[in-house]
């Protein structure tokens, strides 16, 4: 438990020296605070037996003053502790936040949102809370406990050992709690998580619940996951509530036990009056640690559990990413080869043939290749692989002769640029969702900047945009104003064309695009695609029509390629795939189902 948290450590940077001195600081005041009994026992036996009442002044000078140095240090470690906690939260997060940023999609196609979410905040918290709090004041409890139980000792033998066999039992008993508790920390950290994923996909698909009328399905489920995860907290609460119930009667058992025997002691005149004072206000002392076990032990088992859910995610493995040795992309004209690739989902059985399964494809500098092929085909997959958000499972892609896993993945990802069907926006003005690929211009205001913006949603016929409130400086995206689907694919297309990428892939970018629409944005196209190597995944015979060649991806493997018109008179499964891309599309383009019904 405690080896584990030591990989704390590396996050806390230079905050580390503090949280020592915290902790040196905090050792002081406790022995400040075991000091205080001593100076009891010199009253009691010295002026209370004597009687002579000025005695008492320097003693109780002395109390007052180590009752201020035991505040004072109290302080310190307070000031001390802060810092490590709140650096320790800060690194954490970012960590984690780049992590995630940097783990494969598949990574992120397994794990629910709100598990990751979950892990970055409450757990992260969680960590915070123990090593501010609870590292601290296990350190002093143990210094405490072993330091107050040899002062015991010394004080009277047989008193010491009478109270330390006492409350032995504490140790079988805190064993046996760190066994329950773990299970059920461990448990409500994970339904945190499922509670938080329902949360997050009910807020962002509220349009589909209301519009189908399963608010109250969705209300009832998220019912029984908070229900699930309150049953699991007051099980901890139990658990912790049955060890409280033997920390507090242990302790007071093992002071009455010395009590008793301290008397008949004390009466025998074995030991002074001033020391049964000062023993009983030492095991006082020694109340708060014992008390404090349970917290104690619950706040370090929370904290163990949320870091191993924390290192769920930092340590998978980013199977993506630079090979040693990876160069910068060097300039070239912009050849896309597909040299027998293959691909396969990494939870696909044993037995199924891979989705992508020997592709080869050739497409010359400057040229627009359409890429079709039935729904499910694996159009997208073959996109993902050439700015390499899947690698290839076995055979290569080249780029002018360059093999993409011998560049870096930035420079790969600078030359080329994707524009996907779904199109997300970012909460922040146009002008930086458009910019997004070209992290030089968009804090750098002026022409270049301007006309690089400007060309963009000229070519990508996103005009709509002057009439937006603030023009390009309108907030879209989540917390800004809401777009149309065809508004939102056009930015993303101006997104694309803006990084003037030497290969742009564009996964069926314009299907939410009226006819008309599209034509004008195709038209446009032509002037940059003439520039640019492309491959288009169509799914309209409209868009086909802007490419030089078409592919037909079919079980894999590209079995068809040329001009539309070519491949139209020779081959009849194109014909059958165009024919059933244009069945879909006439019925989508119609105007109303009325038509499209006569
Ligand atoms: N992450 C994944 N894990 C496993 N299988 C997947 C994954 N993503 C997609 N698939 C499967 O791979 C196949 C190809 O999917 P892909 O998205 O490439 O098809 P597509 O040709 O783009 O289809 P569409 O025309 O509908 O967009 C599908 O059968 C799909 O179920
Ligand atoms: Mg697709």
């Amino acid at each position: 438990m405690f080896n584990n948290l030591r990989r704390l450590m590396p996050y806390m940077g230079d905050a580390l020296p503090k949280l020592i001195i915290g902790v040196i600081v905090a050792m002081f005041s406790s022995a400040v605070a075991l000091s205080i009994p001593y100076v009891l026992r010199a009253l009691v036996d010295g002026p209370l037996s004597t009687g002579d009442a000025r005695q008492i002044w320097p003693g109780a000078f002395l109390l007052l003053a180590l009752s201020a140095v035991e505040a004072g240090l109290l302080f310190l470690r307070r000031f001390f502790m802060l810092q490590p906690g709140a650096m320790l939260d800060g690194t954490m997060r970012i960590a984690i936040y780049s992590r995630l940023q940097r783990l494969p999609i598949s990574f992120h196609d397994r794990w629910q949102s709100g598990q990751l979410l979950s892990r970055a905040m409450g757990d992260v918290s969680t960590m915070r809370r123990w090593l501010s709090f609870g590292f601290v004041s296990i350190v002093v409890s143990a210094f405490t406990l072993v330091l107050g139980l040899g002062v015991l000792f010394w004080m009277n033998a047989l008193l010491g050992l009478v109270f330390t066999l006492f409350i032995l039992p504490l140790v079988y008993i805190s064993i046996r709690f760190r066994f329950a508790f773990n299970k059920v920390s461990r448990q409500a950290q994970d339904q945190a998580g499922e509670l938080t994923t329902s949360v997050e996909e009910s807020v962002h698909g509220v349009r589909v619940i209301k519009s189908f009328g399963r608010s109250q399905h969705f209300q009832d489920m998220f019912n029984d996951r908070a229900t699930q995860l309150r049953e699991t907290e007051l099980s901890k609460g139990r658990t912790a509530g049955r060890l409280s119930f033997w920390l507090v009667l242990i302790p007071d058992a093992a002071l009455a036990a010395t009590l008793v025997l301290g008397i008949g002691l004390a009466a025998n005149g074995v030991v002074t009056v001033g020391t049964m004072f000062a023993f009983f206000a030492t095991s006082a002392v020694l109340r708060w640690p014992l008390e404090n076990i349970g917290m104690l032990l619950a706040l370090t088992i929370d904290a163990s559990n949320a870091l191993d859910r924390y290192y769920e995610v930092i340590d998978s493995p980013v199977d993506i990413h630079d090979e040693p040795g990876a160069v910068e992309m060097t300039p070239g004209p912009g050849e896309l080869v597909f040299d027998d690739v293959h691909f396969r989902f990494a939870d696909t059985e044993d037995g199924e043939p891979d989705i992508i399964n020997g592709l080869n494809l050739h497409i010359a500098p400057g040229e627009t290749v359409a890429l079709i092929g039935l729904t499910g085909s694996g159009k997208s997959t073959v996109t993902s692989l050439v700015a390499r958000i899947n690698d290839v499972t076995a055979g290569r892609i080249l780029i002018d002769g360059q093999d993409i896993r011998d560049v870096t993945l930035k420079s790969l990802r600078t030359e080329v640029a994707m524009a996907f069907e779904d199109p997300t926006l970012f909460s922040l003005s146009v002008r930086e969702n458009v910019l997004l690929g070209r992290e030089e211009l968009v804090d750098a205001p002026g022409e270049q900047t301007d006309k690089t913006l400007q060309s963009a949603l000229d070519i990508a016929q996103a005009g709509f945009v002057a009439e937006l409130p603030k023009g390009v400086e309108t907030r879209v995206g989540e917390e800004g104003l809401s777009l149309s689907g065809g508004q939102r694919q056009r930015l993303a297309l101006a997104r694309a064309i803006a990084t003037e990428p030497r290969m742009l892939i564009l996964d069926d970018p314009l299907s939410a695009l009226d006819v008309n629409t599209e034509a004008m944005v195709e038209q446009a196209l032509r002037s940059v695609l003439s520039r640019t190597t492309a491959l288009v995944v169509a799914h309209r015979p409209s868009t086909v029509m802007l490419a030089d060649r078409v592919a037909l991806l079919d079980n894999g493997v590209i079995t068809e390629i040329g001009s539309h018109k070519e491949l139209l008179a020779r081959s009849p499964r194109y014909r059958h795939v165009i024919s059933a891309l244009d069945a879909e599309s006439t019925l989508l383009d119609t105007p109303s189902g009325e038509e499209a019904r006569s």
